[in-house]
């Protein structure tokens, strides 16, 4: 796509983690003669695999030129589009919805979006745009009338969507058709039998059953592929090389459904969404005593994967979440080779080792047949518990099935399958013997806890860890069964809980912009995003869009599988005899210690090769040999303070006398806790494109970094030119949030010091790369003593704080008190809220005042706390909510509520930024500024901004690009400041030409714009933020230019047995000074509240014992998803709090509310609480964050864990440690 300029669909993990590649496919099924229109992973679909397949892209559906489909316009319109790079692939997911279903509701749309990330917007609005094309609109629309808006305009959110006239009306009939040479191509066509030689593997494509047993007797290593959704993986991230691949997706007997006597036969390759289908249409039309597996197979179908994975996928994977619920049912598989076939049951037989079963390697697997549920008396229930609920794999499944004698609750027959617990899905056969015969009751529960318990056991290093976990699991799941099935019993109503629809409701309310104000001054206003009609479109440019160079060259990073080690020998041979690979450009150097051979972790980066395509690059840095003799590395922050690790300078800051304090308190509470780090995941990975100029040293560089002048800086060092030969532009970047800050260096330079040599050369990292090479947030280990009266009045507060440094210092002083240096990788902004443990005790009481100083003695002025405190907590009716939750944990044993209101309070401090402006004689402006777009929308504010000061419509201003040429010498786009700089620079730059203009405005008072720009104008801008200095020494001048605010009130669910958790609400108060843009604004706070959730809650990056980075990627690295916002979320722009601190009496707004989703952490703490007093436990307790599923249940101590009790610390070697 990308040869034919289709940049469109977006790469952002090439393992169909993301969702940014979505497109649809179309294709006609002859067997069935229908036309099928499907959602899937471009990333993970084979090109062979598209014969007689319509493929459509994001562009093939609108544009910003043409005219916009009503999808990419509503999306865009809601401002469900920030940096846009995900955009793309929601459009897709979304357009291949309403092409099969045109009016769908809120749960198609949940099912719709499994598959697809945000990083920006936490998803909100893009629900609120696309709820126009469902059935709940009416009911939105009462919702949002309830809540008052002041903003009567065109420009506002809710005239949007209240009025449906705003949008192009949805015609489902004037959709692009499949294309009729296809259609007769599929209709027509005999043989479909395929071959495609590539020069590594042969993709066979056989159309009859005979001709696949044939090719299989043949080639029994062939693998046979359907989706290629685990086949795709293993070649892409596991190097397996497999020469000849079979694809029965042609042949009509693995893709048929029959209905037989005993269940529904699916042939194997029928994809996971027809299966679920069918086995809907079933579960409607028969009795329910024959649909118990059925649903149950249904309610692992509805947690597998993401619906694009699901459109292709099929569920012959020895691995499979399905297993155990096939297994529990003794599905019925036939296999099948040249000579025959043979019926066999999934029972424990079946799978013989790690990804191995029965199947002999010439035999397929043919047909799989789920059974009815026989009788009345038979009850089937399937589990599945991962760490986040949508698009995850599985900590733990299971299912279980029990038939009891007739007219009885003696069990007659028991099964319960557990995938998770072993290498292969088991049975627990000797719980299940023990309890036959037994009565449905206590006492039965007993004996399964106990036998399940000794049986059900793993070894304390097992992969993937979470050993207490998993075994309670298995206790807990049974439990779960044990009420449902007793409820049957009783002929009550069934468990599992009705399938909830999330933000149902979400008001939010915007400023007033005051009576009289011009509509073409759009400051103030809630103006969309500029580009993100561009970005629903696919236009937008990103960096790794702009074409191809003739003859560039892409480089691929040769890094460290080491944390700590000596480079013994590189052999480099292997990859320069590879093809494509330029000679003699396979070299190393270490980027952090030149000097000497040591690497400091994995991911290190030792040199680069240089090849004609990608695919030749990254093979040929795979074969690149090295030799290591190991060190002992530091991975862990108690490692670093037990070997005196730190970086320097350690700072402490002291104000008043703790030691009195600590004296007057009545109570003094000491603890520790941990806060684990984060990964940006900006959906966009680092890219560079070096083009050397071939004078006199120039390059110029497109980059997606938040730094221009940092990047143009060290490649001119790195090539050895002054820094007026280096021109760095930016376009726009797919998120940075920080983490583009100054990593992106260590690309750009290697980059540029290639293409110097050569010719241009490119590289976009793979996911995997990125998060390896470029580190992420840092954890922090704290340990502290506070004082405190009965009153809960805080006296004294002692509190040291260890940041994980990684391997170099990088921005890590700027974060952290104690920064620990460690073999792993380095950490950047955004900065991390380091006052957890303080809040958790302390509330109202202990808020600051007006007029107080902070330990940094800087004295609070013109403070809004106390007033979004006292506001929030009437938004969200926090008394009522307590007093409802307080009943409802009374109600509920297995369940519990949890409620907590946070405030946060962030300083904001950066120095200087440029502007120019040039107004052209035509009366148009080119607008450039040092801030870098990375969906934050600050090129929108500064549009706003030049067209306030210049008098004129928006539409006459423009921005290009961000680059080194135009304004030199910027600060990074960082620190949420960049509104405030770069926003006073432009109102600088377009004050001087409003002043050079005043002759010819007077000389021609009622003459246009265009009059009086008849001359040529352009004008710097600068501004620097006064006052700013502290010295750490005295503890004196001013860190901070202002301070912003807000509260957040979060309520939560969570599941005691499970440890799963349901964000029921959540109430945000924020005060952004008069907003300048509060749709941007607004969608900067639910962004960054997202992002917090993450961080508190669902986000773990897991390390080896030896420093190796285990989560690299979407599928083991979760960050929130559509179905993890919370069921209501209200936000609410303080009103009336100007700030005479920033440019037009706004506030900064990027990073201060990601730390008030430890709200929804601290909730999560109160419920646990609950749970914990249930069991007799009181008092305080450590939850290191985040607060995931196997934290929770773990902490939700009862009868369960105690059956299951940690190995001893130190008698074993963990799968991941905490660092
Ligand atoms: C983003 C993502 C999310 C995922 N989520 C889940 C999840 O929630 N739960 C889960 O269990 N898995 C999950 N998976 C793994 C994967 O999707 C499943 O294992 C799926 O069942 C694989 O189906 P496929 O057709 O795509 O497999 P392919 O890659 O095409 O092949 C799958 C395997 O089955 C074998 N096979 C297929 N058909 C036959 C046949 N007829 N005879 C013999 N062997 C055959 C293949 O040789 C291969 O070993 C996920 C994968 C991704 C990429
Ligand atoms: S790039 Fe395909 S799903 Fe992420
Ligand atoms: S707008 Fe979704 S990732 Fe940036």
């Amino acid at each position: 796509m990308f040869s034919v300029g289709l940049t469109g669909t977006k790469l952002g993990c090439a393992e169909g983690g993301c969702g940014a590649c979505t497109v649809m496919l179309s294709r006609f099924q002859t067997h069935t003669q229908q036309l099928l229109h499907y959602a899937v992973n471009a990333c993970l679909a084979p090109l062979c695999s598209l014969h007689l397949v319509a493929v459509t892209t994001v562009e093939g559906i609108g544009s910003v030129a043409r005219k916009l489909h009503p999808v990419q316009e509503r999306i865009a319109k809601a401002h469900g589009s920030q940096c846009g790079f995900c955009t793309p692939g929601i459009v897709m997911s979304m357009y291949a919805l309403l092409r099969n279903n045109p009016t769908p509701k809120m749960a198609d749309m949940e099912e719709a979006f499994q598959g697809n990330l945000c990083r920006c917007t936490g998803y909100r609005p893009i629900l609120e745009g696309y709820k126009t094309f469902t059935v709940v609109r009416q009911i939105y629309k009462h919702t949002v009338k309830t809540h008052s808006c002041q903003n009567t305009h065109s420009h506002c959110i809710f005239f949007f969507l209240q009025d449906g006239g705003y949008f192009a009306p949805f015609d489902p009939t004037q959709e692009v058709i499949f294309p009729p040479e296809l259609m007769s191509l599929s209709k027509g066509q005999r043989s479909r039998s395929l071959c495609f030689r590539g020069d590594r593997a042969t993709w066979l494509q056989p159309d009859t059953l005979e001709e696949i047993l044939r090719l299989k007797w043949k080639h029994p290593d062939a693998r046979v592929v359907v989706g290629n959704t685990e086949v795709g993986i293993e070649v892409k991230f596991k190097n397996m090389v497999y020469p000849v691949i079979l694809a029965p997706s042609f042949i009509p007997e693995l893709n048929s459904v029959t209905h037989t006597e005993d269940g529904v036969v699916f042939g194997a390759a029928c994809t996971l969404s027809h299966m679920g289908a069918v086995l809907r249409q079933a579960v409607e039309t028969l009795p329910p005593h024959q649909t118990e597996v059925f649903l149950a197979v249904l309610e692992q179908l509805r947690w597998f994967a993401g619906q694009q994975i699901r459109n292709v996928a099929v569920s012959p994977s020895p691995i499979s979440d399905l297993n155990p619920v096939f297994m529990a049912a003794g599905c019925k598989l036939t296999l099948m080779d040249k000579d025959g076939s043979r019926v066999v049951q999934m029972d424990d037989s079946f799978f013989t080792g790690y990804r191995r079963t029965v199947l002999r390697p010439q035999e397929i697997l043919v047909s799989i047949e789920i059974p009815y549920s026989q009788k009345v008396e038979t009850f089937v229930s399937a589990f599945k518990q991962s760490p986040r609920r949508e698009d995850d794999i599985s900590i733990v499944t299971a299912a279980m099935s029990v038939t009891f004698t007739p007219g009885s609750n003696v069990v007659e027959d028991l099964r319960l399958s557990y995938g998770g617990m072993a290498a292969t899905t088991v049975l627990a056969k000797r719980t299940a013997n023990r309890l036959r015969g037994r009565c449905w009751g206590e006492e039965l529960l007993q004996e399964a806890c106990s036998t399940l318990a000794e049986e059900m056991t793993l070894d304390p290093s097992v992969p993937g860890g979470m050993v207490t976990y998993r075994r309670t699991l298995t206790l807990s799941l049974f439990y779960k069964f044990y009420l449902t099935v007793l409820q049957k019993l009783r002929q009550q109503m069934f468990l599992i809980k009705p399938k909830g629809s999330y933000s149902v409701i979400s008001p939010f309310l915007l400023q007033a912009v005051p009576k009289g104000r011009s509509q073409d001054d759009v400051l103030g206003r809630p103006m969309m995003h500029l580009s993100a009609m561009k970005q629903a479109t696919g236009e937008a440019v990103y960096c790794d869009d702009v074409p191809l160079y003739e003859n560039e060259l892409y480089l691929s990073l040769i890094t460290s599988s080491k944390a700590h080690a000596r480079i013994i020998s590189v052999d480099t041979s292997a990859a320069e005899r590879l093809p494509g690979v330029v000679c003699d450009s396979v070299s190393f150097r270490l980027m952090t210690c030149p000097s000497s051979l040591q690497v400091t972790c994995v991911g290190h980066i030792i040199g680069a090769v240089v090849a004609d395509t990608q695919l030749h690059a990254q093979r040929a840095a795979k074969a690149v040999k090295i030799q290591y003799e190991e060190l002992q590395p530091v991975v862990t922050i108690q490692e670093a303070i037990a070997a005196q690790s730190f970086y320097q300078p350690i700072r402490t800051i002291q104000k008043g006398d703790p030691e009195a304090g600590f004296k007057q308190a009545d109570h003094v509470l000491e603890g520790e806790m941990h806060i684990g780090g984060q990964e940006h995941f900006y959906l966009e990975t680092n890219a560079t494109l070096a083009v050397p100029r071939g004078e006199d040293g120039e390059m110029e560089l497109f980059v997606s970094t938040q730094s221009a002048s940092k990047t143009q800086s060290l490649v001119a060092k790195a090539l050895g030119v002054p820094a007026n030969r280096v021109v760095v532009r930016v376009k726009r970047m797919g998120g940075g949030f920080g983490g583009k800050e100054s990593r992106t260096t260590v690309l750009s330079t290697v980059v540029a010091v290639a293409a110097n040599k050569y010719r241009p050369v490119r590289c976009m990292l793979d996911r995997d790369e990125d998060m390896l090479i470029t580190g992420g947030r840092h954890p922090f280990y704290g340990k502290y003593k506070v004082g405190f009266l009965n009153s809960g009045k805080v006296m004294a507060l002692d509190v040291s704080y260890y940041s994980n440094a990684g391997n170099s210092m990088d921005l890590s002083l700027s974060v952290s008190i104690f920064t620990t240096e460690t073999h792993t990788t380095w950490r950047t902004f955004v900065a991390k809220p380091i006052s957890v443990s303080i809040f958790l005790q302390v509330r109202r009481l202990n808020l600051y005042m007006e007029g107080d100083s902070t330990p940094y003695n800087q004295i609070l002025d013109q403070f809004t706390l106390d007033r979004c405190w006292d506001e929030c907590l009437s938004r969200s009716e926090y008394q009522q909510r307590r007093a409802a939750i307080d009943l409802y944990n009374r109600q509920n044993r297995w369940t519990k509520r949890g409620l907590a209101i946070v405030p946060t309070k962030f300083g904001i401090s950066f120095t200087a930024a440029g502007a120019l402006v040039h107004i052209y004689t035509d009366g148009s402006v080119l607008l450039t500024h040092g801030g870098t777009e990375m969906g934050q929308g600050l090129h929108t504010k500064m549009v706003q901004i030049a067209s306030r000061v210049l008098g004129i419509p928006y539409s006459k201003i423009h921005i290009s690009e961000t680059s080194t040429n135009t304004v030199p010498n910027t600060s990074p786009t960082a620190a949420s400041a960049s509104s405030d700089l770069n926003g006073a620079a432009v109102q600088n730059a377009c004050e001087i030409l409003m002043k050079r203009l005043e002759p010819y405005k007077n000389k021609n008072p009622k003459g246009s714009w265009e009059d009086w720009v008849s001359i040529s104008l352009s004008a710097n801008g600068f501004y620097k933020t006064p006052d700013l200095g502290y010295d750490f020494d005295s503890n004196s001048g001013r860190v901070f230019n202002y301070f912003s605010y807000g509260v957040a009130c979060s309520e939560v669910e969570i599941d005691c047995l499970t440890g799963a958790h349901k964000n029921l609400s959540t109430t945000i108060v924020m005060d952004v000074g008069h907003s300048l843009n509060p749709a941007i604004d607004i969608g900067q706070v639910e962004g960054a509240f997202m992002q917090g959730l993450g961080l508190f809650t669902l986000e773990e990056l897991h390390y080896s014992p030896r420093g190796v980075l285990l989560t690299r990627g979407p599928g083991s690295y979760k960050i929130p998803a559509f179905g993890d916002i919370p069921t209501t979320l209200t936000v609410s722009l303080l009103r009336d709090a100007p700030n005479d601190k920033a440019i037009f009496a706004s506030k900064a707004v990027g990073e201060p509310p990601l730390f008030l989703a430890s709200s929804v952490f601290f909730a999560i703490k109160d419920a646990i609480s609950a749970a914990r007093a249930e069991s007799g436990i009181k008092g305080p307790f450590r939850l290191d964050s985040p607060a995931s599923a196997e934290r929770i249940r773990n902490a939700c101590t009862d009868r369960f864990t105690k059956l299951c009790p940690p190995a001893e610390p130190g008698s074993f070697t963990p799968w991941s440690v905490q660092v």
